[in-house]
């Protein structure tokens, strides 16, 4: 394998931009990122596979860090999660944001602090709340009236829990319709507009096992403006107010969810942490001063913005064809791995890997392996004209959203998560075997 880099080919430059600030164009055409080549990875591990680049990971929590000293960062899990990342987060001070059993338990096996834990979800299972209160997770968000009678029952009597109350600020933002969360008419959080949030803040100041730390919002996902977080927490201050006054409780948290976007394609808009970070407080300081409240401590959640660039996707192309006068280009994933070009419209820019080529570039469609004709990963991209089956794509900005969401779609087995760091690659997640396939299905 051979490491040299081309000069002025490397992190932030050209078409790798939406990289990771690590990688960089080999001489022989392929790129490394976290100093491996990604040919050898799809070597040594096989294809499918997703690469995370442990380096970018960590340095997208310190930026959050830095960007939000003195405020609560959280790394919402369900964007990916597995051992390694939770101990990332963990050594970069986040805490995290989880919204089911299964999350909570990877982290607390992984050895994440319960009490750096919060628990999120708009229909908590029994099993949910009870491990929450059990294992003892620093916050639980109320979605829900129904939720304070249950939280306060299984809260027990020695200790108070610290609860907040998921409100939905009525700010419309996102990347999608089936991402936004901030408008009425969707599933998440209770209304401020129609009441239902003060009413459920009064029934919670009401119950003397639970405490109520503060307000919480997300309002979307891939949210690519700071003005809709701004109009956000006006609002949610505006509610803080109306507790004081109603209740005589002044709130210590303010917590506006994640919803950061990133670029998938170069060119394409990114939410600036730092911006956010610096307008965020601006607005939040002005309003609490109108309002004659104290500063709440600030809360965010980022999950995408922490691991989404840090990923990359190498697949293998098994058939290239022309039919209908589209040039299809067939990986062996698809859907199965990447379920966000057919459920929002996202488009990626996969890139050949692996080999240098002088052809003339094409315009190509990629599709993948599943059984629906809906399996496409990237409409109209520019590929090279030989591209040919044994050939590697690489899909940047893959680390979040991808293999948190894969199905088992047609048993083709979930692939294999590897972390790349300092020249080195390591297994974190294994790939879905046959075997696996199998050994679940225990009937007959
Ligand atoms: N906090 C809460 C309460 C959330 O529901 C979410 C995401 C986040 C934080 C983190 O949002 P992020 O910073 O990652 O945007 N599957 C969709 C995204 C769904 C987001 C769900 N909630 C996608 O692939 O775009």
């Amino acid at each position: 394998m051979t490491t040299a880099v081309v000069p002025g080919a490397g992190s932030g430059t050209g078409d790798l931009s939406v990289w990771p600030a690590s990688a960089a164009r080999l001489a022989d055409g392929d790129v490394a990122v976290g100093g491996v080549p990604l040919g050898a990875v799809a070597d040594r591990f096989g294809t499918p596979v997703y690469v995370l680049d442990e380096g970018e990971v960590r340095e997208r929590c310190r930026t959050y860090r830095e960007a939000f000293a003195g405020a609560e960062v959280l790394y919402a899990a369900k964007a990916f999660l597995c051992r390694a990342v939770v101990r990332w987060v963990r050594e970069e001070g986040l805490g995290l944001d989880v919204c089911s059993a299964g999350e909570l338990e990877l982290a607390v096996t992984a050895g994440f602090p319960p009490e750096r834990i919060w628990l999120h979800g708009n229909a908590k299972s029994p099993r949910d709340l009870a491990g929450a209160l059990r294992l003892g997770v620093g916050r639980i968000v109320i979605d829900g009236p129904s939720e304070i009678a249950r939280i306060s029952a299984g809260a027990g009597p020695r200790a108070r829990q610290k609860v907040l109350v998921r409100v939905v600020p009525g700010v419309s933002a996102g990347g999608h319709d089936k991402i936004r969360t901030g408008v009425e008419g969707q599933k998440f959080g209770l209304s401020l507009a129609d009441g239902s949030a003060l009413d459920a803040v009064l029934r919670v100041l009401a119950q003397p096992r639970l405490e109520l730390t503060g307000l919480h919002c997300h309002i979307g996902s891939q949210i690519t403006a700071v003005e809709p977080y701004l109009v956000a927490v006006r609002r949610m201050v505006g509610l803080m107010a109306r507790v004081r006054d109603t209740a005589g409780v002044v709130l210590p948290e303010l917590d506006v969810g994640g919803g950061h976007g990133v670029a998938h394609r170069p060119g394409e808009p990114a939410l600036d942490p730092v911006e956010l970070a610096r307008e965020l407080r601006g607005v939040l300081a002005d309003s609490c001063a109108t309002a004659g409240l104290p500063v709440p401590r600030l809360v965010i959640e980022p999950g995408r913005g922490v691991v989404g660039p840090a990923g990359v996707a190498v697949y293998r192309v098994l058939a290239v064809k022309r039919s209908g006068g589209t040039l299809f280009v067939a990986v062996d994933g698809g859907m199965g791995d990447n379920p966000r070009p057919a459920l929002y419209g996202v488009r990626y820019a996969p890139r050949l890997i692996g080999r240098a080529s002088a052809a003339a570039p094409l315009t190509a469609t990629v599709v993948g392996r599943h059984c629906e004709a809906g399996d496409v990963l990237a409409a109209g991209v520019g590929l090279p004209g030989d591209v040919r089956p044994g050939d590697l794509l690489a899909v940047p900005v893959a680390g979040a959203y991808q293999l948190s969401m894969a199905s088992g779609y047609n048993l083709v087995g979930r692939p294999p998560v590897v972390s790349v760091h300092g020249g080195s690659a390591r297994l974190l997640v294994r790939r879905e075997t046959l075997e696996d396939v199998r050994l679940r299905d225990i009937g007959d």
